[in-house]
């Protein structure tokens, strides 16, 4: 057995513990426990890695963005040890075949745990990507062009619903774009306003039927008012940390938009009140060539799968959220949507752990997170970086560097 210890969060509160670990899983934490391997971390925080259910690593096609081996090795220097990933690639995975073919592509390439979801594009797709941990569906148009109409949509729904597969929603209504005079950042922001999330969420509670829904990405507390009931929210580090007002260019662009400082700060505190179920980073890089073009032409997607933690670990750190909130919503609360035995250091669970001192402040560097793009939006922002983590037992990071890289398996995330 290997033993791990130090301040261990366990049952809501931190306490010195030992964690035992046989085979991947946690079988033991105690005060004080003997093993054949012992590792101490002192006094260093011991969290459950964090699951983020929201990123594009962009294979098959997309691979000058990133790639399954580059962005899970980013994932793991966060503090990420699953991540489920989005299908809007090129070609996008909206079949069996398609999704059979990114596992046996991916499969043996990943730094961590990961997931894959699917695209149905009409609901007579979904008995056929029953394969599929889980579905996306896009009610406008962003990345890869993957919207349906509203039919396919309640198709999609019914179909999800039947499967018994949680489907993640992209809810924004193109009929409330507009096309605003001013440009840039705001521009963007005014050409896919607030109306369009809330509008979108509307008639998803119109066709939901009896889906399990989880809305991606919320910007504001006025769609977080008109999430359909039951469905589950996820808000992302760019729009709780940045809005319109830095200046980003190209690189701030993102669907849906940064929004106004009030915005912001309105969303920060429904996340401090327990409003939003999780954080996902929604990283979607791009390469700085594109984001370098003229405003109007650039993609749009930010990567943060390297920051999420780090940069919301500082803020416990500072006050300004718990601990309690932050475990929460990047691990134990996704683990419960995907059905997955993650997420919470318990008997039984897989032994994915974050070792992390928050004394250690670190400015973040596009360098030190290793992304294939090159750059990050949170560039000089202070975080605080894990020195080891673990999956399933193993360290994949050792002294705040990629430690291992092909441990990473396919999950599926359980039924209801
Ligand atoms: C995403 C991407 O680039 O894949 N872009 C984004 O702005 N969030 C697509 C998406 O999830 O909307
Ligand atoms: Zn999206
Ligand atoms: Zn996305």
């Amino acid at each position: 057995m290997l033993v791990i210890k130090g301040r261990v969060f366990y049952r809501g509160r931190l306490e010195p513990l030992s964690i035992g670990i046989d085979e991947g899983r946690i079988v033991a934490v105690r005060k004080i426990l003997r093993g054949d391997e012992e590792v101490d971390h002192g006094d260093a925080l011991v969290l459950p890695g964090c699951i983020d259910m929201h990123v594009h690593l962009r294979e098959p096609g997309l691979t000058e963005k990133e790639d399954f081996a580059s962005g899970t090795r980013s994932a793991a220097l966060g503090g990420v040890t699953t991540v489920f990933d989005m299908p809007n690639t090129r070609p996008p995975v909206s079949t069996r075949p398609d999704l059979e073919e990114k596992a046996a592509r991916v499969r043996g390439r990943a730094a961590v745990d990961y997931g894959l979801y699917a695209a149905p594009r009409s609901g007579s797709a979904v008995p056929r990507l029953l394969g599929a941990d889980a579905f996306k569906v896009y009610m406008a148009e962003s990345t890869g062009s993957l919207q349906i109409g509203t039919e396919e949509l309640e198709e999609v729904l019914a179909a999800s619903a039947e499967a018994d597969r949680l489907v993640v929603v992209h809810a924004e209504d193109a009929g409330k774009f507009t096309t605003p005079s001013t440009r840039g950042l705001e521009g963007h922001h005014m050409a896919r306003p607030k109306e369009s999330e809330v509008s979108a969420l509307q008639l998803l509670s119109k066709v939901r039927g009896e889906a399990r829904l989880h809305v991606a990405h919320v910007t504001c507390v006025e769609a977080l008012d008109a999430i359909p009931e039951g469905a589950t929210t996820e808000a992302s580090p760019h729009h709780l940390l940045l809005d319109f007002r830095r200046d980003l260019k190209g690189f701030g662009k993102v669907n849906p938009p940064l929004r106004p400082p009030e915005d912001r700060d309105a969303l920060w505190r429904a996340f401090v009140d327990g409003r939003i179920d999780v954080v996902a980073s929604d990283h979607a890089p791009h390469t700085q060539e594109e984001k370098e073009g003229p405003f109007d032409e650039v993609p749009s997607g930010v990567p943060g799968v390297a920051t999420a933690f780090p940069l919301l670990l500082r803020k416990v750190k500072a006050g300004a959220l718990t601990l309690e909130r932050l475990v929460r919503t990047m691990a134990d609360r996704p683990a419960e949507i995907l059905g997955l035995p993650k997420g919470l250091i318990e008997v039984g669970r897989d032994a994915d752990l974050v070792v992390v001192d928050p004394r250690r402040t670190e400015t973040v560097r596009a360098k030190r997170i290793r992304y294939k793009c090159g750059w990050t939006p949170f560039e000089g922002m202070d975080a605080c970086f894990p020195q080891t983590v673990y999956l399933r037992g193993d360290a994949v990071v050792e002294h705040g560097e990629t430690a291992a890289e092909n441990l990473g398996r396919p999950i599926t995330a359980a039924k209801r």
